[in-house]
């Protein structure tokens, strides 16, 4: 193996440790515990595992977490009466609606009712709007794109002037993800399934983003030597020989791509843990804010 591996479980412990530090100081000085509100609509097995961790993590660094488990077929005003309600509760300081939502609903108006100095995921259209426009600030900033950027900046990878390429335009993590590193002054490029000549556009990339949901997608000959490859993928596979008979890999050939790259993370234990990390720190700055203590 060339390439540095990028612990994403490492760097994320460090975080959530100052994050608990943090929820302490305001707990015993204040006697304000921040409070995260989860909600999960419908029955998503991988929904459900990801609002358990997020719910655990917050129990770990003596956060307060409600969470709002709601079935399936709950109607657009049922739903948003319970969003209207988190958003009223001054014991809630960041409100997490778990994506995607079922069909019938439509998630952008349901984001709209999260106050945007509670809207910890960056998702709100207010926080959206203004991370993709020059010189504004969102409150909060999406959790998995901070988290990859957080782990490019943690391998010292000069950001600024490099050609980034982001594969994948979702709105949770390919287009924040872009943004990010643009306002860091890298020149980017954003592909998707309509690109020509993905290999060509990949190997120009000084930090290369892969956020398709295609298991081992990219190639080592995509990869330009010593580059900063940060995969975002969660795939599930099928592997005999595990008890589960499948195992989880990125969008990137690992084994392949870390022969070439500069510096690399894993699957699992790269970017995963640091979109939780991530969601806490906000779930933490959104109470500092609520008691004055920040902007
Ligand atoms: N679905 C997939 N990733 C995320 C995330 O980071 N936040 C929310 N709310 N939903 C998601």
């Amino acid at each position: 193996m060339s390439a540095t591996l990028i612990d994403g479980k490492a760097v994320a412990e460090t975080v959530k440790a100052k994050v608990k530090e943090g929820a302490e100081y305001l707990r015993t000085e204040y006697n304000i515990t921040p409070g995260l509100a989860t909600v999960l609509v419908g029955e998503r097995p991988d929904s459900r595992v990801y609002v358990a961790s997020k719910q655990k993590a917050c129990a770990d660094l003596g956060m307060n977490s409600y969470g709002k488990t709601l079935p399936a077929d709950i109607s657009q005003g049922e739903l948003l009466d319970v969003v209207e309600g988190l958003a009223r509760d001054p014991n809630v300081h960041g409100i997490l609606v778990q994506l995607p939502l079922p069909g019938h609903l439509d998630a952008e108006t349901i984001l709209r009712a999260v106050p945007i100095e509670k809207d910890v995921d960056g998702f709100s259209p207010l926080n959206v709007g203004r991370l993709s426009m020059k010189n504004r600030e969102p409150m909060f900033v999406p959790c998995t794109p901070l988290g990859c950027l957080y782990l490019i900046d943690s391998v010292g990878t000069q950001i600024e002037g490099a050609n980034a390429v982001v594969l994948g335009r979702s709105n949770i993590v390919g287009l924040p993800m872009s943004f990010l590193l643009l306002h860091r002054n890298a020149t980017v490029t954003i592909c998707h399934s309509r690109t020509r000549d993905l290999p060509g556009i990949t190997r120009n990339a000084d930090i290369l983003v892969a956020a398709i949901g295609r298991p081992k997608f990219v190639k080592a000959d995509w990869v330009k030597p010593g580059a900063t490859v940060i995969d975002v993928g969660i795939n599930e596979v099928p592997d005999a020989t595990k008890k589960s008979g499948k195992r989880l890999v990125g969008d990137v050939d690992f084994d392949a791509v870390k022969e070439v790259a500069g510096a690399i993370t894993p699957v699992p234990g790269g970017v995963g843990p640091m979109t939780i990390a991530m969601l806490m720190q906000n779930t933490l700055t959104a109470a500092q804010r609520a008691a004055g203590l920040i902007k």
